[in-house]
């Protein structure tokens, strides 16, 4: 494949196929690979008009020894199902989700970065709901399409520090809504935060919890981590944030080196007192952050690198997923 593996960021790019599966009368059907990324549907189509759209995200890794390895796609059929369950969509078989990725990454092997760029194939399914209708219900006919694209780094730095701002107008999510699953409308919910953090050079925006906006949530499009000064590892408890697979990883990481994990709420009051804070997520794996704007006060890490314990924790992570570390908690499914 004539692809600059080594430059090649986090955007879309054509790959060979994608695998698509088609609900209709209550069932799924047995799926098959496509060549193009076009799709026909109604404009009345539910997703477009009523927003039944729910999305996911992994990847596959090609390791040092040529073996390809998906990080975790079972916890991605997982929260897929608890997105559907959320939004009245049809659940699809774990069992068959993880089929279909792998079916879909053999059929991109081309794609997949070779190991020497630290590149990977980000995996996207999407599901959406298609019966075209005006009056508010759940559709009854979806399409599961699973796509992937070769990837580098989500931020252009790599693991350099990133600034962060706390979103102070907007909230991503509600109490109560769809704060905890991926659904498509909490991304387009987030992206006036995001443009604003963007305006002032962060390339992050942070979100406060919605309920009482004095609690770390999370950042728009992934977990927040901190190292405390006493070395403990925490991240925040809140019904309004997306379960991160990575930082779920990251954890069981963080306790084979011994250290201890703190899941609890966060006050927006500690962060200054923070030693290491970080972003973490499949695209951004685990992303250090340099500074958090808060209004007109300025919380700074002093990292010009990443911190010497989120070093720990993310090489830890790219060791198993690379194949470069022993895959001690089942992390992996090679191909
Ligand atoms: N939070 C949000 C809002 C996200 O979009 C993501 C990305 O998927 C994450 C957290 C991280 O989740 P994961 O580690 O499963 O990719
Ligand atoms: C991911 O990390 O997989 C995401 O879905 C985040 C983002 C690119 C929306």
């Amino acid at each position: 494949m004539n692809l600059d593996w080594n430059t090649l960021g986090f955007q879309f790019r054509p790959a060979k196929s994608n695998i698509r599966f088609h609900y209709k009368d209550g069932a799924w059907d047995d799926g098959q690979l496509y060549n193009t990324y076009d799709i026909t549907m109604s404009v009345a189509a539910n997703c477009l008009h009523y927003g039944q759209a729910i999305f996911e995200g992994g990847k596959a890794f090609r390791g040092r020894d040529g073996k390809v390895r998906i990080f975790r796609p079972e916890a991605n059929g997982t929260r897929l199902n608890s997105s559907a369950r959320q939004l009245l969509m049809p659940e699809f078989p774990v069992d068959r989700f993880v089929e279909a990725v792998k079916t879909v990454v053999r059929d991109n092997q081309e794609y997949i970065p070779p190991f020497e760029s630290g590149g990977s194939l980000y995996i996207r399914p999407v599901m959406f709901g298609v019966t075209p209708q005006i009056g508010v219900n759940a559709s009854l006919e979806y399409w599961l399409v699973i796509m992937v694209v070769p990837v580098g780094n989500y931020y252009k730095n790599g693991i350099k520090p990133v600034d962060a701002m706390i979103s102070k107008d907007y909230d991503r999510a509600a109490p109560h809504g769809t704060g905890h699953i991926k659904a498509a409308g909490n991304y387009a919910a987030s992206l006036i935060s995001s443009k604003q953090a963007k305006d002032h050079h962060c390339p992050i925006a942070l979100f406060l919890d919605p309920g009482s906006h004095t609690f770390v949530d999370e950042f728009g499009t992934s977990n927040f981590l901190a190292i405390t000064k006493d070395g403990k590892y925490i991240t925040p408890k809140s019904d309004s944030i997306l379960p991160s697979i990575t930082n779920n990883s990251l954890q069981a990481i963080a306790r084979d080196l011994g250290m201890e994990v703190e899941y609890r709420k966060i006050a927006a009051t500690e962060l200054p007192e923070l030693a290491e804070v970080a972003a973490c997520g499949t695209a951004v794996v685990l992303t250090p952050v340099g500074r958090i704007f808060d209004g007109d006060k300025i919380y700074d890490y002093h990292q010009t690198e990443i911190g010497p314990v989120m070093k720990k924790l993310y090489d830890g992570l790219i060791g198993v997923q690379r194949g470069e570390l022993p895959d001690k908690h089942g992390f992996i499914t090679e191909l």
